[in-house]
């Protein structure tokens, strides 16, 4: 029988290794500024043994509408189709006129694996559907905090821009492992590795590591996720996202951080895809709370952030009305009567909410009516605005008038229900 293994990611209680102290006098490499901002989307090649190059130029087309520039292929050195898939992915890219790059999973490669990785490096460095980065094929990584990419950049006749995930902000500042900037996991509320804090999400972690990495003359790349919910036996656990979807892109819009990587593309297990469910991937267990749950409409929050982002502008710009809604399946005190495993840890802090992102061109009236509850409205201001109301068991109805006219509107997509067989924190993600 095949083992299935529960791909990563936020696993970083189980992996940190506290990384080595900063030794003294390490030397920086400093990273010349990009003029350019970049939007990257993590994407996990773990769970696509079976991906054909067309299916590689779907997901891709889409990322691109949405002005996300590269998937980084987070890859597992174990998987006798790593080598395969990103033989595809570079292929697909060159295909969409799109980019990849590389994100080692160090849940699974090791520091041992210099020669190995350095070969895949010399292969695709210089690929045309390698994304560069000041003129340097980017690499990152999931954790791996230690290891050193100064023997691979040598051996690379190719430059290459090291942006690895590390656990610590402060090692972030002072390794002297060959790296040009950093990736932050930290992108949902935590007080650090997995802990679970209440909402909203702030900007501590992210300054922490961008002083740091000021400091050295190294860049950020910024973690964007629009929530977290698994539910394993080995892992069962929600973050407090709630507004996120939002929140955390207009926190990009204040940072403006050199690169952003939005976690994830396809990582079903852990809830946070903003890509279709792909028929086409291998299900290591999460359909049960993802298979009925569409996240596309948050692309739709997504896209003009991107834009503003890119521009270097604090505010997105909206070119038509547009309403997106996001609400779990039970509240959270409901017991699921066949779930062996429990609720996951963090539900307590859930609040039981019904979100509503309105992306207006001019102010409008929302009216929200969730479940038995009476009908609630709200005015709301033109651009993007996230409201929540109390979640009511039963159908969800939206509505944004104008003038006394409605101009969206609509039946949620999912019943919530008093009743369940499994938990399931994820949410359902739909648009008018
Ligand atoms: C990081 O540095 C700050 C400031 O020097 C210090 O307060 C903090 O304890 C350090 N954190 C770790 C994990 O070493
Ligand atoms: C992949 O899925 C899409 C629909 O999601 C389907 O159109 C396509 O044929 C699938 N590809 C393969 C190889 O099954
Ligand atoms: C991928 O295809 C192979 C060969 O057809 C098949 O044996 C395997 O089960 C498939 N894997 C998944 C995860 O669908």
């Amino acid at each position: 029988m095949k083992n299935i293994l529960v791909r990563c990611c936020a696993v970083l209680a189980l992996l940190s290794n506290a990384p080595v102290l900063a030794l003294p006098g390490a030397h920086n490499n400093v990273a010349r500024q990009g003029t350019n901002k970049y939007v990257t989307a993590h994407f996990m090649v773990g769970i696509v043994e079976n991906y054909t190059v067309d299916d590689w130029v779907t997901d891709m087309t889409l990322a691109k509408e949405t002005g996300i520039d590269a998937f980084a292929l987070n890859c597992a050195s174990i998987d006798s189709y790593t080598d395969k898939q990103l033989a595809y992915a570079y292929e697909a890219a060159e295909l969409a006129d799109f980019k990849v790059f590389i994100s080692f999973d160090f849940a699974y490669w090791s520091n041992g694996d210099t020669a190995r990785i350095t070969s895949i490096m010399k292969m695709y460095a210089s690929h045309p559907g390698q994304f560069q980065y000041n003129d340097a094929a980017l690499v990152s990584t999931f954790v791996g905090d230690n290891f050193n990419w100064t023997p691979v950049k040598n051996a690379v006749e190719h430059p290459i821009f090291a942006v690895p995930n590390l656990q610590d902000p402060n090692w972030s500042g002072s390794a002297n492992t060959g790296i040009d900037g950093a990736f932050s996991w930290y992108a949902w509320p935590t007080d650090g590795g997995n802990s679970i804090i209440l909402g909203p999400m702030t900007t501590i972690w992210d300054d922490r590591f961008r002083s740091n990495l000021q400091r050295a003359g190294k860049i950020y790349m910024a973690p964007v996720s629009p929530w977290f919910s698994t539910h394993f036996n080995t892992k069962n656990w929600v973050f407090i996202c709630e507004d996120l979807p939002h929140l955390r892109w207009q926190q990009m819009l204040e940072m403006q951080p050199e690169l952003i990587e939005i976690i994830s593309w396809n990582d079903y297990g852990e809830s946070h895809y903003i890509g279709p469910y792909s028929e086409n991937h291998s299900d290591d267990g999460s359909a049960q709370w993802t298979k009925d749950f569409p996240h596309d409409a948050w692309r739709i929050i997504a896209k003009p952030y991107i834009a503003a982002y890119k521009a270097g502008e604090r505010t997105p710009t909206v070119e038509s009305d547009q309403l997106v809604y996001w609400y779990r399946p039970t509240p959270k005190a409901v017991t699921c009567s066949k779930d062996p495993l429990g609720p996951p840890s963090g539900v307590n802090l859930l609040s039981d909410s019904i979100f509503v992102t309105t992306l207006l061109t001019q102010p409008a009236t929302l009216a929200v009516t969730s479940g038995g509850h009476e009908s609630m409205s709200v005015e709301v201001g033109a651009g993007i605005v996230t409201s929540s109301f109390p979640m009511g068991v039963g159908w969800q109805y939206f509505s944004v008038s104008r003038n006394g006219e409605e101009i969206l509107g609509g039946e949620g997509g999912w019943e919530i229900q008093d009743h369940c067989d499994y938990y399931n924190h994820n949410v359902y993600v739909g648009t008018f």
